[in-house]
């Protein structure tokens, strides 16, 4: 692809200096594995090298191997051979770490003979992350290097050190804020005192009991986890076994995991996350538009979550409310929440006065007039919506973005009460919204291409996942929810039990199923907007109406009578569904948990193939993105769409057929796309590799 070569070698002063360039992370391909065997060879032939550099252009060192590749054939050289090309060298190689050297890339790290990182370099193993374990030698060099305990934390939990954490623990030799001029100075000193014992023939593991005493609080705490087990297996081999048969142990665990569904998901759920930020269709040269200062109308809950994720992320923001009582009422809750964070530990003293500064409280929507974007995050009404963006298009200044913060309302018809529609759109977040990564990015029938580019780059830098949605009823998330709420109410009158319904779910890796979550959030909300639109969910109304509403009232599907927050089976909800059940002419029926589980996921695929081919959504793995971030769908299962392609898309489509006939619900048909792919042998992901290309 590059038509530049990955890997460069330049010869000067006795030190030969081989340079990766493979942007944007110079991730290992195997244009890069060739070129490392190339340029090691090439240093070991030339007498007047007497020491190796090895480098990286850009912020990352080396991201790791080519995650891209992964599904495809391999290409020789293997890295694990293209990494003992450089360690088999005669002459001193020392890695010049200028940036991330994560999984691939600490392990060619590991493999030359010494190691100078920049102060900002973070270094880790995070293949656990994608299901995996380190592949190219990592269980090995590392425990020799650095001991088997230490090793095996950086392993087991995925997340990279700094540069001087690093260096503490022996990883690194040296910290420089010019590593490559270290690199160069440390490979001619070692030119002279000749060649450090490379990390595969060190034997600095530490204590065995100690290992093993670690090994096993890591297998218990995460026996689900087949990662854990590999790691395990393969540190220990590097006490038993000599290298090369260690070697061998971690390659068998690694293309077995390789090959894993629940690795191939995560890699997915890795990929699909950021192809989501590339938004389809917009015009090449379209720059987002800076954003130095922010507005959010509305203290609420929503509001203050918001206000909290622009200071986190060190943008100043003006907090807008109509009076000052409950000015005063958001900004406390704001103050609570940081509060708490420091009294937990997971913020400094320093960092929340830094934050809490940079929120500004103010009365009247005039405040909004200094900022480049606003967010309306008020109550879910049309009429008010319209109302206060009908004032914003006089008081924001020009080129301002204009984002409401509406779950379902139509924004097109919010943008229409402006003259300014080019800067309306949505952005959508989630509850706790300082927490929650997902944010649907709303794109209005007339948002211009810079606004909607600006929304997706601010929602990076919020730390948020972005996605663009078109615009519907609920758009992606929502939409697809309100089927899975649809059914999980219909199987209750047919004869399940709440906690037969949420068992499915979280037996399939929710942390909660449905009717624990409508207890946590509150039947009201629900009800509120059924009262509001003329819908009906029988069994749900008749808890509203029984005053049970969820946790806040201490009953609602359950009882929560005990600590407020376990919820238990209540007698008394039996037989208000038992009474539902009668009412609705339904012989009740004992469901088995794998139909609860299809009928609850499938409409829900269903949906979400209507989603795509109206184009609300531009990919599958979007919808997978939204899912995943949004609502607590477990990442080693890949989301609703990928979960489909391992199913098999006719496998769906005879089940919902099935729903279909079974209820006389023609909603639950088979939608034309999903037919279609079905019927074609085609897939989700098959549709989205065609939308890359
Ligand atoms: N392979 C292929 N592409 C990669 C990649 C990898 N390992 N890492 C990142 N990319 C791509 C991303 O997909 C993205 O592509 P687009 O711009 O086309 O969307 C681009 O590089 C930039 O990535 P980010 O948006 O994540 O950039 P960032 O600056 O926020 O973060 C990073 C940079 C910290 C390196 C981050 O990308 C990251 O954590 N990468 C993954 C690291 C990883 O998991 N490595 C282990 C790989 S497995 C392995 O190495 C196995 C082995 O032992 C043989």
């Amino acid at each position: 692809m590059a038509d530049q070569e990955p890997v460069t070698l330049s010869i000067e002063g006795g030190i030969a200096e081989i340079r990766i360039s493979n942007p944007p992370v110079n991730a290992l391909s195997a244009a890069v594995r060739g070129g490392l065997v190339r340029a090691a060879e090439a240093a070991a032939a030339d007498p007047s090298v007497r020491a190796v550099v090895v480098t990286a252009e850009g912020r990352t060192f080396i991201a790791g191997a080519d995650i891209t590749e992964f599904g495809k054939p391999p290409i020789p050289p293997s890295l694990p051979e293209a990494i003992a090309a450089l360690e088999g060298l005669a002459k001193p190689v020392v890695a010049a770490i200028n940036g991330a050297a994560l999984g691939g890339g600490l392990e060619v790290a590991l493999g030359c003979h010494a190691r100078v990182a920049a102060p900002a370099a973070r270094l880790g193993l995070p293949e656990i992350k994608l299901g995996l374990l380190p592949g190219a030698g990592g269980t090995q060099r590392l425990p020799r290097l650095v001991g088997a305990v230490p090793a095996l934390r950086l392993m087991t939990d995925g997340n990279p050190v700094s540069a001087g954490d690093a260096q503490a623990m022996g990883l690194v030799d040296e910290v420089a804020e010019d590593a490559l001029a270290a690199a160069r100075a440390l490979a001619l000193r070692l030119a002279d005192a000749g060649r450090p014992t490379p990390s595969r023939d060190r034997m600095d593991l530490g204590s065995r009991e100690a290992f093993e005493e670690a090994a096993a609080a890591l297998l218990k705490k995460g026996a689900e986890n087949p990662s854990i087990g590999a790691c395990v297996d393969a540190v220990r081999a590097a006490f038993d076994k000599p290298f090369e048969e260690g070697m061998a142990a971690e390659r068998a665990h690694f293309l077995r995991l390789r090959e894993d569904p629940r690795s191939k998901a995560l890699r997915h759920v890795f990929l699909a996350e950021r192809a989501a930020a590339r938004i389809p269709g917009l015009p090449k040269g379209t720059k987002p538009r800076p954003v130095e200062r922010a507005a959010v109308i509305g203290a609420g809950t929503m509001g203050g979550g918001i206000a909290m994720s622009f200071a986190n992320a060190g943008i100043p923001v003006t907090l807008i409310e109509t009076s000052e009582e409950n000015l005063a009422r958001g900004l406390e809750r704001v103050a609570g929440n940081y509060a708490t964070s420091v009294k937990r530990g997971s913020l400094s003293e320093e960092a929340r006065a830094k934050r809490m500064g940079l929120i500004e409280g103010k009365v009247g929507l005039e405040a909004a007039a200094g900022a480049d974007v606003i967010v309306e995050a008020v109550f879910e009404e049309m009429g008010l919506k319209k109302e206060i963006f009908g004032k914003l298009q006089e008081i924001a200044r020009p080129g301002a973005v204009l984002a409401t913060n509406t779950s379902y309302l139509d924004v097109d018809e919010i943008a229409a009460s402006t003259r300014r529609p080019g800067d309306v759109l949505g952005m959508h977040f989630f509850s706790p919204a300082n927490v929650m990564k997902l944010l649907e990015v709303v794109r209005g029938r007339e948002t211009a291409p810079d606004a909607l580019a600006t929304a997706v780059e601010l929602g990076r830098k919020l730390a948020k996942v972005p996605v663009v949605s078109g615009v519907c009823y609920g758009f992606i998330g929502n939409r697809m929810l309100a089927r899975r709420t649809a059914m999980a109410e219909r199987l209750l009158q047919e004869g399940a039990l709440p906690q037969e319904v949420d068992k499915a779910l979280t037996d399939f890796g929710f942390r909660m199923g449905p009717f624990a979550m409508a207890d946590l959030a509150g039947l009201d909300i629900g009800w509120r907007i059924r009262k509001a639109t003329g819908k009906t969910s029988p069994v749900a109304d008749a808890l509203c109406e029984a005053g049970r509403l969820g946790q806040k009232t201490k009953r609602g599907y359950y009882d929560y009578s005990g600590d407020g927050r376990t919820g238990t089976p209540d007698p008394e909800v039996l037989a208000l569904i038992e009474r539902v059940s009668a009412e609705q002419g339904l012989t009740r029926r004992s469901i088995p948990q794998e139909e609860i589980l299809e009928r609850l996921l499938y409409p829900m695929i269903n949906e979400g193939a209507r989603i795509l081919e109206e184009g609300v959504a531009a990919r599958a793995g979007d919808i997978d993105t939204v899912w995943l971030n949004g609502y607590g769908w477990p990442a080693w299962t890949g989301g609703p769409m990928f979960h489909a392609d391992l199913v098999g898309l006719p496998r769906i489509v005879a089940r919902l057929r099935d729903f279909a006939a079974a209820s006389g619900d023609d909603s639950l048909q088979p939608a034309a796309l999903l037919l279609r792919l079905a019927e074609s042998g085609g897939s989700f992901a098959s549709l989205d590799q065609k939308e890359a290309a």
